[in-house]
């Protein structure tokens, strides 16, 4: 399938949806993805004292599970590239109140942090609509310290006769139907779902990061396997 993933174009149409982002993403996702992400930074491991970063940061859902679990015990960078989903993230996590927070506004495939200055990255739902997907996991090993975590959640084809074609039939109509109702952008949220059918199955992509030079890699299923958390590590010793 040819999959446009014209970065300027994804980024108009998230600044479209970002604000009704939050309530869309719940109910699409029945509210499973805070608790996928709750497993996710705990897959980070233990980061105190150190910097995190979250890419393709949308409203900063990770921020808040971040915090919950570490208060301002760690220094959390936030990133996107959409203006519209940071305006959003900006009103839910004031830099008054979160003064170890920095959001800043930046491409997945070309970060402005310095090498080895980064523990741990999550992206949430966000890999899929990076227009070069090997180099935004390049630039994360890049910023990785040796030993940092990356950990990312997609949604992921179930297996199964019965949930796979239940999954695929939701993903397909019902998730665009919910996000034209409530998001008054039905082509947008058509979008996604494509761009999911387009994301290469799980041991594709565990390929793409390890050809990036992440170890350890593995795709853990969550919930029945209707999201998939992709794991990999820096080598403490890169060579
Ligand atoms: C589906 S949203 C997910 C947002 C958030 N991570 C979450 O879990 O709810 C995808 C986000 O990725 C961002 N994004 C897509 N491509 C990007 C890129 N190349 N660089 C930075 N952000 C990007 C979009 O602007 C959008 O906010």
């Amino acid at each position: 399938m040819n999959h446009n993933r014209d970065p300027e174009k994804i980024k108009g149409m998230f600044d479209r949806i970002s604000p009704r982002y939050d309530l869309l993403n719940r109910l699409i996702s029945l509210g499973l993805d805070m608790s996928w992400r709750k497993r996710a930074v705990e897959m980070i491991g233990t980061v105190e004292s150190e910097t995190v970063l979250d890419l393709c940061c949308g409203t900063g859902d990770f921020i808040s599970v971040f915090h919950k679990r570490y208060q301002e015990r760690l220094n959390i960078v936030a990133l996107d590239f959409s203006a519209g989903m940071l305006t959003a993230a900006r009103k839910r996590f004031s830099e008054k109140k979160y003064p170890r927070l920095l959001l800043g506004r930046a491409d997945a495939m070309s970060l402005p942090c310095r090498d080895e200055s980064i523990m741990g990255v999550t992206i949430g739902f966000g890999i899929r609509n990076v227009a070069d997907r090997p180099m935004a996991l390049r630039e994360i090993y890049r910023v990785l310290k040796p030993g940092g975590r990356l950990v990312m959640i997609e949604p992921s084809q179930p297996p199964g006769k019965i949930m796979g074609p239940l999954f695929s039939f939701y993903f397909k109509k019902i998730s665009p139907f919910i996000g034209g109702l409530i998001g008054g952008d039905k082509k947008a949220y058509k979008y996604l779902n494509d761009s999911f059918v387009a994301f290469p199955p799980p041991d594709k992509f565990l390929e793409m990061m390890q050809a990036a030079r992440f170890e350890k890699t593995k795709a853990v299923p969550q919930t029945f396997g209707t999201a998939m958390i992709y794991y990999g590590e820096k080598p403490i010793r890169p060579f």
